[in-house]
Order: structure tokens, then C-alpha cells, then sequence
């Protein structure tokens, strides 16, 4: 089988946990998010947009996610945990689902299309030699931290893409048979 490059990247997608600096910039960072613009879109709604951190940025983040769980009244552990959470990587983009009212396009649909602008991301991020995961946890739930990033009503976050270098070059995918999820109507 004659395996494109596209059809590779696809069948050889993971995911890197372990990441360092550098974080894309640049070209290779715009080539991300135009990543993120070929999503379907039903109607080309943009129902989505992206709050980038770096440097001071991950800082601030950080504090954001610190006020959320002391507001949550959230435990000792996790505290302590949440402003050291972005340091994880260089970059995080929080993906947010930014629905547009619609008589045609769905709420659902557009959550969809947002979910899909963090995989895309993640994605091109890999082709260019760069490494990411999609995170989620408590804070993406939470109406406080959503109202310390200035969510709009009817706004949700849908992931927190971590981005930066590999650590490690990554281990290939594990072979796995999809028959079992598969019926033919
Ligand atoms: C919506 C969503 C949220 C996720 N949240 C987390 C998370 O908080 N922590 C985590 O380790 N993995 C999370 N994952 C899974 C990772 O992104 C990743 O898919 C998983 O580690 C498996 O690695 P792979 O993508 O290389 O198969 C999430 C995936 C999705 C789709």
C-alpha cells in the first residue's frame, strides 16, 4: 500500500507526556493553528478560539488554576498541585468550544468541531517534529476557572493541549485490531 505521508502521521498519532522546551513559535506555531482552521465546520461557524501560554504566560495560568482550587474549596494535595500543573511543557493552549448561535448547526456539533481543532493541533504539532498531549482534569469543568480565563457564557473548555519537544524519541504506536469496534449494518 502506497502510505502517504498524511495517512502515516494519522496511523502513527501519539501522544508525548514528557515534554521540554523548545515550543513551537514562529511558522511552525502559525502552520499549528491553520492545523486547527481545516477542521470540519459546519457552516464555518468558528466555534472555537485558543488561549495560548508560554513563559509568564504558563505562570499565569498557573494562578488562575490555583484560584480555581481554592475557590472549589479543592483539597490540600491538589492546591498545592494546580499552579505547578502547566509547567508540565513549554506551550499550553486551552482549547475552548465557543458555540455560535445557529438554527442549523448544533450546540453538540460544535463541541465537536472544537475537539477536533486540539487533535488537528496535535497532529501537525508531531509532523513538525514537536510533541504534545490533550488534557483535560477538574479545571476544565469548573465555572471558576472558566470565569479566571474570561469564558464567555455558553463557552467550555475542551482540552488543554500540553506542546513542546520530545523528551524521548517517541515508541511506536501498539498494533491494535479495530474488528472488534466494527458492525456493518
Ligand atoms: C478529552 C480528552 C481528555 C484527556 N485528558 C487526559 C488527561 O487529563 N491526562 C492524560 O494523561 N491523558 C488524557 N487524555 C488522553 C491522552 O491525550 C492520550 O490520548 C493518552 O495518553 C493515550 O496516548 P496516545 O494518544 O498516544 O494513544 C485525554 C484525551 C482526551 C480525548
Amino acid at each position: 500500500m502506497d502510505m502517504s505521508s498524511g495517512l502515516s502521521l494519522l496511523l502513527n498519532r501519539r501522544s508525548c507526556h514528557a515534554l521540554t522546551g523548545p515550543a513551537p513559535c514562529g511558522e511552525a506555531l502559525d502552520l499549528i493553528f491553520r492545523a486547527a482552521l481545516r477542521v470540519p465546520d459546519f457552516l464555518r461557524l468558528r466555534p472555537f478560539r485558543f488561549l495560548v501560554a508560554t513563559g509568564d504566560g504558563l505562570d499565569r495560568l498557573g494562578e488562575a488554576m490555583l484560584r480555581a482550587a481554592l475557590a472549589a474549596g479543592k483539597p490540600a494535595e491538589v492546591v498545592e498541585r494546580a499552579p505547578r500543573m502547566p509547567h508540565r511543557a513549554p506551550m499550553v493552549i486551552t482549547v475552548v468550544a465557543s458555540p455560535k448561535i445557529s438554527d442549523v448547526v448544533p450546540v453538540f456539533d460544535q463541541h465537536l468541531a472544537a475537539g477536533c481543532t486540539v487533535m488537528a493541533m496535535q497532529m501537525a504539532a508531531q509532523g513538525l517534529g514537536f510533541g504534545g498531549v490533550w488534557r483535560s482534569g477538574w479545571f476544565m469543568h469548573d465555572d471558576g476557572f472558566h470565569r479566571e480565563l474570561g469564558l464567555a457564557a455558553g463557552e467550555r473548555i475542551v482540552g488543554f493541549l500540553y506542546l513542546g519537544t520530545p523528551r524521548h524519541p517517541p515508541e511506536p504506536p501498539p498494533a491494535e485490531d479495530p474488528s472488534p469496534l466494527i458492525h456493518w449494518l
